[in-house]
């Protein structure tokens, strides 16, 4: 069976979830795909640290230029995360031709316009499913399944950390600061959990369901912005006795010609389904004119959930790589972008 190489840059939780799945689940892609899936070449900072995890076949190197410049490697894979270097890296991979799976919510947030179109140059996939949501398929389902749908508005519970905080405080009267420890311990918080508490983590995602729901690409600052920062445990507990939970929220709704968009804590009625989304566990609510209100939850952290969402992505490049279909893209940049209504 003929064989793509794939590199892997970054060996967190994400990647060392990646590198498990590829090694568990081989036969079942080979089957869908027809081709022999191989790590060949992962990416780290710290050579020695990571010895022990990857088995001697595999090149270990703390140098990107072993994955950009190897002719064999098609199809690279980002999970270090932050918006440098990698916007870099990902640049240089995808003029050199490889395809780029990524879960990097900051950096497509921000740049994936631009990183779209560099990709379209190159006729080389650039993909992101694990960039939202960990672990629930929401990008290709808004793209496959609302394909003929007018979506009106989508909204959820999108970061796994302060679902996981929120979640504690209620349920098991933990301060703010223990909750926020051990969600950082599990592994589901953001190297900086300020993006997390802030609601900028939420936000980013938002920004890039919002693009694929609506075509509109929404700046940061055109969003309104509050964390979980100030919420104390006698807020959660004083909802509760009104029949509220506290959630943090994104919502993204059309408003007339426009856009709008903010991330906050919102005070949910306890039979809502959103008040039941415990722990790190995310959902989106996607509501589209002609099929009305769904619901999509799952995972939004840790190790395998992200790792299920980009080895989707993987099986799908391979797919595009074997029918000669690549540099597509992946959600509606080709859209002119719309007005942002701020007025609401
Ligand atoms: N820190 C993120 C979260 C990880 O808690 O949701 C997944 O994007």
């Amino acid at each position: 069976m003929e064989k793509i190489n794939i590199g892997l840059i970054g060996l967190g939780t994400v990647g060392s979830g990646v590198l498990e799945m590829i090694s568990n689940n081989q036969d079942k892609i080979s089957n869908i795909t027809g081709r022999e899936l191989i790590i060949k070449t992962i990416v780290v900072r710290n050579v020695a640290k990571h010895r022990e995890e990857v088995a001697d076949d595999i090149l270990l190197t703390d140098d990107v230029n072993d994955v950009i410049n190897d002719p064999d490697i098609k199809i690279a894979v980002e999970v270090m995360g932050g918006i440098n270097p990698a916007k870099q890296i990902i640049t240089d991979l995808l003029n050199a031709h490889k395809h780029v799976v990524t879960a990097n919510k900051d950096l497509i947030a921000s740049h994936g316009d631009e990183l779209a179109k560099i990709a379209h140059k190159n006729t080389a996939d650039l993909v992101y499913e694990a960039s939202v949501a960990g672990g629930i398929p929401i990008l290709r389902t808004i793209v496959n399944s609302f394909a003929a749908d007018e979506i009106l508005e989508v909204k959820g519970i999108v970061n796994g950390t302060t679902n996981y905080i929120l979640t504690q405080m209620q349920q098991k009267s933990w301060s703010y600061e223990d909750a926020l420890k051990k969600a950082q311990e599990l592994g589901f918080a953001e190297s900086d959990p300020t993006n997390d508490v802030a609601g900028i983590d939420a936000t980013y995602k938002m920004i890039i369901l919002s693009q694929f729901s609506f075509g509109s690409h929404i700046a940061l600052e055109d969003i309104n912005i509050e964390g979980i920062q100030n919420i104390k445990l006698e807020d959660v507990t004083q909802a509760a006795k009104f029949g509220y939970t506290i959630k943090l929220l994104g919502i993204a709704t059309r408003v007339g010609n426009g856009i709008f968009a903010e991330v906050a804590p919102v005070l949910v009625p306890s039979d809502h389904p959103l008040a039941t989304i415990h722990n790190e566990n995310n959902a989106v609510m996607v509501t589209g004119q002609a099929v009305g209100e769904t619901l999509f939850y799952g995972p939004g952290a840790g190790g395998l959930p992200t790792a299920n969402s980009v080895l989707s992505d993987i099986v799908s490049v391979t797919k595009n790589i074997v029918l000669g279909t690549t540099g597509n893209t992946f959600n509606n940049y080709q859209h002119e972008s719309e007005p942002i209504d701020k007025s609401n």
